[in-house]
């Protein structure tokens, strides 16, 4: 072992982006609640303004305990830049303000969250921005949509809410080919249990409100910047490779690209979309979220292995019709799980009763250590019937799509005893 070697993953969970306070001395990060910074001059002022100097201006655009927070996440992804948002839908809309003009397209899984598919959907067509849906199960599907007017792909690595594990590198080629960014929701897996760079991904995104945070008491989202996206290659992207005019002209995939340390993407979603657009993440939020991602590792196996005991246990029972969890090595994923996250499947997955969609309520009614609620990634184990809820939205075609069909209950498996939590499933099914 050399004195170079990187930081392990457990070290960077507690360690990246954080020392102790230079004036105070404080070992925690600290909660920098306050909205602006005191400049130290007019030339100190104007080489912030104009981007010819890094420093802190305005918490809307950065504010160091949020400093701290995105360079964890960078560093535990493999990113070089990080840019946190007030919710990972806050993020998903920061990425595609940088990469779409009116008229443009994204190609993205119809195996999604729900609140994605509704935000591309129904919301982006307002900004004139269209989504063509693939399959995630089949990356031929993405090719097939593929047109001049394809400015990404967009995938979650294990998709909410059945689980499923999606094959990165196989759409990753086919992003490659087609000349855009393929960007992954990692919010399922996150960086412990898979890394998405690693497989050919550009652009990452968060909801940190989920594991990262991992204890249900704050919103956030992140952007990861790969620095492995050439912006300047065509003219697909005029936010990067054009002339900028709210910043002197400077281009700003040229500028902050091989020079800076490619963090151009990264820039442009801070001083364009964190500027304009405001979904700042809130400096409290920041401070509880890597508080949570320094027990990341523990919780996350932990979360896993309960969820396979559990899903065990399920399988055997004669109320369950079905598992959807693709740690069992009966799933039609498992190959895929045991290459892109191989140390375990993540927490949440989808099972139906013998008894259908009544069988189904009352299970979510009947439940006392469960919580039946919209979320996940929580230490407390989480139960929804998504088709009336996350889900609700969708019709029923696309319901079954997107694996969240009338009888499916999604369970997000807690880090409490896996006996317990089997305990409460048993009693609850009746
Ligand atoms: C996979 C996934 N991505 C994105 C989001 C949106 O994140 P947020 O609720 O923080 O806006 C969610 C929320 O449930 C999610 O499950």
């Amino acid at each position: 072992m050399t004195d170079d070697t990187p930081q392990a993953f457990n070290t960077r969970a507690i360690h990246a982006g954080a020392a102790p306070d230079p004036t105070t001395g404080a070992r925690a990060t600290p909660i920098y609640q306050t909205t602006a910074y005191a400049f130290q001059d007019a030339d100190h002022a104007a080489r912030l303004f104009g981007l010819q100097e890094f420093g802190n201006i305005y918490t809307r655009i950065m504010n160091p305990t949020q400093d701290v927070l995105e360079k964890r996440v960078a560093a535990l992804e493999g990113g070089t830049a990080g840019v946190a948002a007030a919710s990972g839908h806050g993020a998903q809309l920061m990425v595609f303000h940088n990469l779409m003009e009116p008229g443009d397209d994204i190609i993205a899984a119809r195996q999604l969250y729900g609140g994605s598919i509704n935000q591309f959907s129904q919301s982006f067509k307002k900004f004139g921005w269209g989504v063509q849906w693939a399959d995630a199960q089949d990356p031929t599907s993405f090719e097939a949509l593929v047109s001049d007017k394809t400015k990404a792909i967009f995938i979650e690595s294990i998709a909410n809410p059945a689980g499923l594990v999606t094959d990165i590198e196989a759409i990753a080629a086919v992003a490659q080919k087609a000349g855009v960014p393929l960007i992954v929701d990692n919010t399922m897996a996150t960086p412990y249990l898979c890394r998405p760079f690693e497989h050919g991904a550009n652009i990452i995104v968060h909801s940190l409100t989920k594991f990262l945070g991992g204890h249900g008491n704050s919103m956030g989202g992140m952007i990861v910047d790969g620095g492995n996206f050439d912006w300047m290659a065509s003219d697909k992207f005029p936010t990067l490779s054009k002339p900028c005019e709210s910043y002197n002209n400077m281009v700003l995939g040229e500028v902050f690209g091989e020079a800076f340390g490619h963090i151009a993407f990264a820039i442009a979603a801070r001083v364009l979309s964190l500027r304009d657009l405001g979904p700042c993440i809130a400096p409290m939020n920041a401070f509880l979220i890597l508080n949570g991602i320094e027990t990341l590792p523990l919780r996350m196996q932990r979360h896993c292995d309960n969820a396979l005991a559990v899903a065990k246990w399920l399988e055997k029972d004669s109320r369950v019709a079905w598992v959807n969890y693709s740690g069992l090595e009966n799933h039609a994923n498992h190959a895929l799980a045991q290459k892109y996250v191989p140390k375990g499947a993540g927490s949440v997955f989808t099972f139906g009763l013998t008894g259908g969609y009544e069988a189904g309520k009352n299970l979510v009614n009947n439940v006392k250590l469960f919580t039946h609620l919209a979320n996940l990634g929580d230490t407390r184990s989480l139960i929804v019937h998504p088709a009336s809820t996350t889900h609700s939205q969708l019709s029923e075609e696309a319901l079954v799509k997107a694996g969240a069909g009338p009888e499916v209950i999604r369970v997000s498996i807690g880090i409490e005893d896996a006996t317990d939590i089997a305990k409460d499933l048993n009693q609850a099914m009746g």
